[in-house]
């Protein structure tokens, strides 16, 4: 074996049979398919791995997004994300997120017009979301309502056409703000407003949330931005839960608003899109500051979980809790300062100064402000993870189409370590029960 053989390999025996393999090293990776070839004999399955939730297996190559948790580095097609937050606005940055480059002032016009022309449903979309109950969540009706959007565009499934992917993109980043601002109107008993086309992305969301007889609504340019720049920080995060669950149906080449449905699903869930709720919660619980040395002793001894802290991949401070940290002072000038924010600056301050959290590597992650801001907005908690799914959204979209073009994909089918009983002979109900 040559040098770089032995630098790129890896060298393996089976100590059932005592043979050797050379695996390939590739990018720090070997290829599950190649450790197949180790087997007892040749009736048996080749040799798998184990790995429930993709702990330490990577599904995918991506340019999309690079993430380093350990120095907190979270960067979009290589831009860092605070340039990105400051500097940019949502819609620049959905671009950046779907072309993998940044728009010439001619892209970038066209792609701001087609967006903004493109943001109402169709009627009838409009009747089946009025179809739901009076207390349906927002993130159910989110995930039905663009699910339903594959029914009004059957021309979605020509997946393998360029320009067929780029209009399906175009519409449901366009039409995710017009859903989730129904979904919020409906469970106020309040009518639709539709879609304001001399307003921005983000102005235009926040006019159909809040509208009501006036002729036009302008919110404050300051809410406006904080808004805008929460939307940049939640657009992609690599191979998330929901990601995840977006190329995994995608997979299966069926169109792009099922698979974003799909995506929504999974952020519905607590583990993924709920934290930020789950940190108001606690705050409101601790109630004043006095009570804040009680329950960190309460989380020293495993009574409590600090929520908002900690993070499976960021073992520093979360590069979007910095940001987010900032929108919050700015849209606190607005709406007034919320007393919860000065329990939470000072759980953050003895947290990050006593010995526990240091030594876990537990710093505040992007949920442990952005419940706060989104509570000064006056969103009831059920909104957050919708505000996180119109974020997300072209994070979803640039993955997937980043998925239907590599040739490497396939559709996404693990396989298991089968447990139950075999070869079992059925007795017929009739003489079971008799
Ligand atoms: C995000 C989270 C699930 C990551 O979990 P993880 O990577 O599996 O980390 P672990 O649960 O293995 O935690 C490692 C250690 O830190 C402790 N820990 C982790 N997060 C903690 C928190 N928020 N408060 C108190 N202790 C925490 C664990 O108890 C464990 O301690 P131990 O080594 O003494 O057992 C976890 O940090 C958490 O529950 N955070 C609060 C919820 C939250 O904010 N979620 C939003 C994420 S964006």
């Amino acid at each position: 074996m040559t040098d770089v053989a032995a630098k790129d390999s890896l060298t393996v025996t089976d100590n059932r049979t005592g043979q050797t393999y050379d695996i390939a090293i590739t990018d720090n990776t070997i290829a599950a398919k190649d450790l197949g070839q180790i087997r007892l004999d040749e009736d048996q399955p080749g040799l798998a791995t184990y790995d429930p939730g993709f702990v330490n297996t990577a599904s995918c190559r991506s340019s999309v997004t690079y993430i380093d948790g350990d120095k907190g580095i979270l960067e979009y097609r290589g831009y860092p994300i605070e340039q990105l937050a400051e500097k940019s606005n949502f819609l620049e940055v959905a671009y950046l997120l779907i072309h993998g480059e940044l728009p010439t002032k001619e892209q970038y016009d066209a792609w701001v017009h087609e967006i903004t022309y493109h943001t109402f449903v169709h009627e009838n979309v409009k009747s089946f979301m009025q179809g739901f109950r009076y207390d349906a969540h927002p993130m159910g009706m989110l995930m039905a309502s663009v699910g339903a959007l594959s029914t009004f565009y059957p021309d979605a499934r020509n997946i393998s056409d360029a320009d067929n992917r780029h209009m399906q993109i175009v519409r449901m980043i366009a039409k995710m703000p017009t859903l989730g601002a129904w979904a919020f109107r409906h469970a106020q008993g309040k009518p639709y407003v539709y879609p304001d086309n001399d307003l921005g992305y983000t102005a235009n969301f926040l006019s159909m949330l809040f509208k009501m007889s006036e002729s036009k609504f302008e919110a404050d340019e300051r809410l406006v931005k904080a808004l805008d720049v929460l939307f940049i920080l939640h657009a992609d995060h690599e191979q998330n839960c929901s990601t995840n669950a977006v190329r995994s149906v995608g997979s299966s080449q069926v169109d792009p608003y099922s698979a974003v449905s799909a995506g929504v699903g999974a952020l519905y869930g607590p583990l993924h899109g709920g934290a930020n709720e789950a940190v108001l919660r606690m705050l409101k619980r601790i109630g004043s500051k006095e009570n804040i040395p009680a329950f960190i002793d309460g989380v020293k001894d495993g009574n409590e979980r600090l929520m908002g802290f900690g993070h499976r991949v960021y073992k520093n401070y979360d590069p979007r809790a910095k940001i987010i940290k900032k929108s919050a002072e700015d849209v606190f000038e607005v709406t007034g300062t919320n007393p919860l924010l000065d329990i939470a600056l000072e759980l953050e301050k003895i947290a990050l100064e006593d010995e526990y959290f240091v030594k876990r590597k537990l710093y505040p992650n992007v949920d442990f402000y952005s419940g706060l801001i989104y509570e000064a907005f006056q969103f009831p908690p059920e909104m957050f993870t919708v505000l996180f799914a119109i974020g997300r959204t072209p994070g979803w979209l640039a993955q997937w189409a980043e998925l239907v073009q590599d040739k490497d994909q396939k559709i996404a089918r693990p396989k298991q370590i089968y447990t139950g009983d075999r070869e079992l002979t059925f007795t017929p109900a009739a003489e079971r029960w008799s």
